[in-house]
């Protein structure tokens, strides 16, 4: 088992490892909505596009808010 020590340099949280899970979860879904990214532009359709990527992007935010320092 990595220690939180063995970490030093990066900006992960701590909580990174005792949420594992969430984290997980986080990755997971950043994972389904590129894929949905990848079928709308495959679509060509705009709005559909624009929709995927906000919720593609929301990902980065919402997992940087709870497992990234700054
Ligand atoms: C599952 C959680 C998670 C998701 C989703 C995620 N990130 Fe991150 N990201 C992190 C963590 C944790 C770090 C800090 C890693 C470290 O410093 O060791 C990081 C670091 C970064 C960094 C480096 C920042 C720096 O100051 O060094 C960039 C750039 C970045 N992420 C971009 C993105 C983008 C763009 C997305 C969305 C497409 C994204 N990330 C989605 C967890 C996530």
């Amino acid at each position: 088992m990595v220690s939180v020590q063995d970490t030093e340099g990066g900006k992960a949280k701590a909580n990174i490892w005792t949420d594992a899970a969430k984290f997980k979860a986080n990755g997971d879904k950043l994972a389904a909505d590129a894929a949905r990214l990848d079928a709308a532009a495959k679509s060509g359709n705009l709005d559909q596009i624009k929709a995927a990527f906000g919720a593609y992007a929301g990902n980065c935010k919402t997992c940087h808010d709870e497992f990234r320092n700054n």
